[in-house]
């Protein structure tokens, strides 16, 4: 190999062996694998529009890298993908290869998770790599997974065939959502009955057949990734005709759109079903703690639905810039100026929690960013109008003590809940 040379993959920092350049043709031209990284998002056009893929990016990378190989090349597919992308890589690159130039195709889907991508990548659960059954294929699978070998041990390389390859990556990502999806619906009930989706949470991933991982209730979750993918998922399960797997999915989507809604419904409700003129301090408007990372994330949808109700949500992440989460808003929910003249004017992002906090109705904790368990309530408290509304979105401040303080305050799925459940629960037992 030339541009990755498998003796100097390791973590050592005695040899260079990372570099960065913008000239895609000559780093494409010198190299024996190329991994092929490019963004999916799903296509907002056209057929498939709001769940397909879009591999464009995709069949430009392999228009490319056909036009300037002048030897053989492994392409790596390292993008998430919908099954049998690799076949459409596969037949671009065949039509426009030069004489004597040949590729194989081999799909290494990418399981690092934002904030943590460093150590995921340092020490993955497992590598997956797909091939074709020929030889060719065995070759380009044994020389990939004799990369990953300098640092993952043989057992965590699983070898399979390229469809199941792709089609884990997507798997992976509707599992891990589902898990979320099932303990967020499971947090509207224990509001109802007054059971702790902590405690159940505790309780069920006790049982090693489920594990503890992923249990954690939340307003929902966000991110490029898990929507992106289960209706990725959801598109190709339409497009084989199985209409039932779709559904079944797809619920996965709708609990996450309940949640977000429950969440933002109870603000409402708990303020005495007004929330105009209010100010609400948002912490955490990131899709999760240790990134900037906005796509998707819970934050906008609720903070969409507190504007629209007359709120000014003032917000504060450690990380995430204005622009961003006005992008984010535009992109996603189109949510603009043109839209909604006030946006500017009542939804704000300032430097720091307590500025945030000053004369606030309500806190709504939006990302489980760990500094928000470290403040000093007792002076935040002090500065906001009452009663002081305290609505946890993650379940990660102590509810005990910030109610000592004198905090009204909601978790997900715990004592407090929303007052719909309860009301619902109330007439139940009637
Ligand atoms: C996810 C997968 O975890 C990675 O394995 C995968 O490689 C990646 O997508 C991808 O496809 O590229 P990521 O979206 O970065 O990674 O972050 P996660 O840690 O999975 O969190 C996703 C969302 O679920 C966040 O909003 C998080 O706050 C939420 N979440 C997570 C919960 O609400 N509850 C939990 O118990 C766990």
């Amino acid at each position: 190999m030339r541009g990755l040379v498998p003796r100097q993959v390791s973590f050592c920092t005695k040899s260079q062996n990372l570099f960065f350049s913008t000239d895609v043709e000559g780093a494409i031209a010198a190299a024996d694998i190329i991994f092929v990284s490019v963004n999916t998002p799903t296509k907002t056009y056209g057929i498939g529009a709001g769940k397909a893929a879009n591999v464009k990016n995709l069949e430009l990378c392999a228009r490319t890298i056909a036009k300037v190989s002048t030897s053989d090349k492994i392409v790596v597919e390292k993008s998430t993908v919908p099954v049998k992308t690799a076949e459409t890589l596969k037949r671009v690159l065949k039509a426009n290869q030069r004489p004597g130039v040949s590729f194989e195709i081999v799909s290494n889907p990418e399981f690092l998770a934002e904030g943590t991508a460093v150590d995921d990548l340092r020490n993955p659960s497992r590598a997956l790599v797909g091939g074709d059954p020929t030889p060719e294929g065995r070759m380009a699978v044994s020389t990939l997974c004799s990369v990953y070998e300098h640092w993952i041990s043989r057992d965590r390389l699983l070898t399979t065939n390229l469809w199941s390859s792709e089609l884990s990556k997507l798997v992976a990502n509707a599992f891990l959502a589902q898990r979320i999806s099932s303990i967020n619906a499971i947090s509207a009930l224990c509001e109802a009955t007054g059971a702790d989706v902590n405690e159940v949470g505790r309780a069920v991933g006790a049982d090693k057949r489920i594990g503890p991982y992923f249990l954690r209730a939340s307003v929902g979750f966000g991110g490029s990734c898990f929507q992106k993918d289960i209706l990725n998922l959801v598109y190709l399960c339409q497009t084989y005709g199985l209409h039932e797997v779709a559904e079944y999915w797809e619920k996965v989507v709708t609990m996450n759109d309940y949640q977000k809604n429950r969440f933002a419904k109870n603000i409402v409700g708990r303020m005495f079903n007004s929330v105009t003129s209010k100010r609400i301090a948002m912490l955490g408007f990131a899709f999760k703690k240790d990134t900037g990372d906005v796509r998707e994330t819970a934050a906008a949808y609720v903070a969409k639905n507190l504007l629209e109700e007359g709120a000014t949500v003032v917000v504060y992440d450690p990380k995430v810039t204005a622009e961003s989460m006005f992008m984010e808003l535009e992109y996603t929910l189109g949510m603009t100026e043109a839209t909604f003249p006030e946006l500017k004017k009542r939804l704000l992002l300032v430097g720091s929690h307590e500025e945030a906090c000053k004369n606030a109705h309500a806190i709504a904790i939006m990302t489980e960013w760990d500094e928000f368990k470290t403040y000093n309530y007792e002076e935040l408290y002090s500065n906001m109008v009452k009663p002081a509304f305290l609505f946890d979105g993650r379940n990660i401040v102590d509810h005990s003590a910030l109610r000592k303080i004198g905090f009204e305050v909601y978790g997900i799925g715990t004592r407090g809940g929303s007052e719909e459940a309860i009301a619902a629960a109330g007439a139940a037992s009637m």
